[in-house]
């Protein structure tokens, strides 16, 4: 299973991320909110784009925002492998995963928990990822939610019918016990579970 490190939780970013980068972590997963598709705001991008210095890992992007285009171009610039927005977004969904591509980044779309995984069918042929919400984004910390475990096997049966590779990505309130629901998965990603804890890799090797 990969692993990505969500620090929206965390206290001290630049330590989180240095002591994340001494651990086998896979991907550090920024979570980029706008305040207006979710509630929350996170850093900017003129202090985002500092992360380089803190790690060398690769980047999983997470925009939870109403426009995708205005982020793209930006963080297409860093250490980034993955770009993933939401399918509840208005903006062109098509035209924004075009974008991703052509900066040679891997796209992703974003599924809330109340949204079906059949409203994935039209993009399937441009995914590399898809990005399952276990809770409402917006907020680390929150509770894993129990319906995931039948979603995430409703969507591999899709992706296999389809005949599609995209990886398959969990996000929201995993930790050790809510790992288990996510066996069908390809990647998950954990924030407080790792970042409330003293021993960073004895957390993300429970994940594995
Ligand atoms: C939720 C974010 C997640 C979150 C994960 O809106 O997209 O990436 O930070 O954090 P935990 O593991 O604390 O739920
Ligand atoms: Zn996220």
């Amino acid at each position: 299973m990969k692993i990505g490190a969500s620090f929206l939780k965390s206290k001290n970013i630049p330590n989180d991320l240095e002591k994340l980068n001494e651990t086998d972590v896979d991907y550090i997963h920024i979570d980029v909110a706008d305040g207006k598709f979710v509630g929350n705001k996170t850093l900017p991008y003129k202090e985002m784009r500092y992360i380089y210095r803190y790690t060398s890992k690769r980047l999983d992007v997470h925009l939870m925002v109403e426009n995708p285009s205005v982020y793209i171009p930006l963080y297409a610039e860093l250490n980034t492998e993955f770009i993933t927005f939401h399918i509840e977004t208005t903006e062109d969904i098509e035209r924004n995963l075009k974008m991703i591509k052509e900066y040679s980044i891997k796209c992703g779309l974003a599924i809330n928990p109340e949204t079906k995984v059949s409203d994935l069918i039209p993009y399937l042929p441009y995914l590399d990822m898809i990005l399952v919400m276990s809770v409402t984004p917006g907020y680390g910390g929150q509770e894993f939610i129990e319906e995931t475990h039948e979603k995430l096997k409703e969507l591999r049966v899709l992706l296999d019918s389809y005949n599609v590779k995209a990886l398959i990505s969990v996000d929201g309130g995993i930790n050790y016990d809510t790992r288990k629901l996510c066996d069908v998965a390809d990647m998950i990603i954990a924030g407080s579970y790792i970042t409330n804890s003293d021993d960073f890799q004895e957390k993300i090797s429970s994940l594995r």
